[in-house]
């Protein structure tokens, strides 16, 4: 029997989906047919997002929400089960970095990046999860993490934190929600080439040759090279496939880099 990824006729939700790599894998959940509701916080932003997706030849259904206010994620999820139907699949993607070194970084700062990168996913998750259970059709709950889910790195205190939470957020869930048939799982992106990147991924750029250097692939990942983990992680595929968090990162987790020369 053939593996099954279509994904015909399934309401999926991707958060923070105008741009970047939400876009990405939104884009690739609808080439296999998933009917897309896509969130953003920015109307200029959500304007332009449905614009390019229909260049694209895909009907994005927009809905504005700030994905830490609880009301309004309850709101808008309740509104797209209405216009769209019940979600089967979520991606948990918005999120934000603030690069401070720990020495500096105000509380207040530290607590908003985990409000946004760590409980964010749960409101949203949880919300979409009291659905799935009462329909008992099962889900799938697609969280985004980082590397920083397991490494550290200057600057990054909240974001590892928040990220490495997500990390284990995902394997808490998947334990909790197994018996109603939802699986919870994540993508860790690597280094990938986005608009705010460009500036340093050019030749000769100490942080290009960095990433050129420390990475098997050699190469920045393309947004477009997150389509295959989830639409893998969203069908019928991945159905045995639970509380498991796929790298996508051209290898930079799997080695300790190359020494000096070689
Ligand atoms: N770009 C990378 O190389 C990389 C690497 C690892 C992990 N990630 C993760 O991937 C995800 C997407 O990254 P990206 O590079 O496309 O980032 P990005 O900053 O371009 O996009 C993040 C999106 O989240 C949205 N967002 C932020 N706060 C929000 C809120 N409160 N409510 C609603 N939407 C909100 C933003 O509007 C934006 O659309 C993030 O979770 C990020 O941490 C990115």
């Amino acid at each position: 029997m053939k593996p099954n990824f279509d994904l015909s006729g399934k309401v999926a939700l991707v958060t923070g989906a105008t741009h970047g790599l939400g876009m990405a894998m939104a884009k690739a959940l609808a080439s296999q047919g998933a009917i897309l509701a896509i969130n953003g916080h920015t109307p200029s932003k959500m304007e332009k997002a449905v614009e390019e997706y229909q260049k694209a030849g895909i009907i994005a259904h927009p809905y504005l929400f700030n994905v830490t206010d609880k009301i309004a994620v309850d709101q808008a999820i309740s509104k797209i089960e209405t216009e769209l139907g019940p979600i089967a699949i979520l991606v948990n993607n918005a999120g934000m970095i603030q690069r401070t070194p720990a020495l500096e970084m105000n509380p207040d700062d530290f607590r908003n990046i985990v409000d946004i990168d760590l409980v964010s996913p749960f409101i949203v998750a949880q919300r979409v999860a009291k659905t799935m259970v009462r329909l008992q059709q099962g889900g799938k709950i697609i969280n985004i993490c980082s590397m920083m889910s397991e490494l550290g790195r200057n600057t990054v205190s909240a974001y590892a934190a928040a990220k490495g939470g997500l990390k284990m957020l995902t394997r808490n869930l998947a334990t909790e929600w197994a018996k109603y048939n939802i699986q919870v799982n994540g993508i860790g992106p690597g280094y990938f080439a986005t608009d705010q990147t460009a500036p340093i991924r050019v030749d000769g750029h100490p942080f290009n040759e960095f990433i050129i250097n420390r990475t098997p692939a050699a190469r920045w990942g393309n947004p477009e090279d997150l389509g295959g983990a989830v639409v893998f992680l969203a069908s019928e595929a991945s159905d045995f496939v639970n509380g498991q968090i796929l790298y996508v990162d051209g290898g930079i987790l799997a080695t300790i880099g190359k020494p000096a020369g070689e």
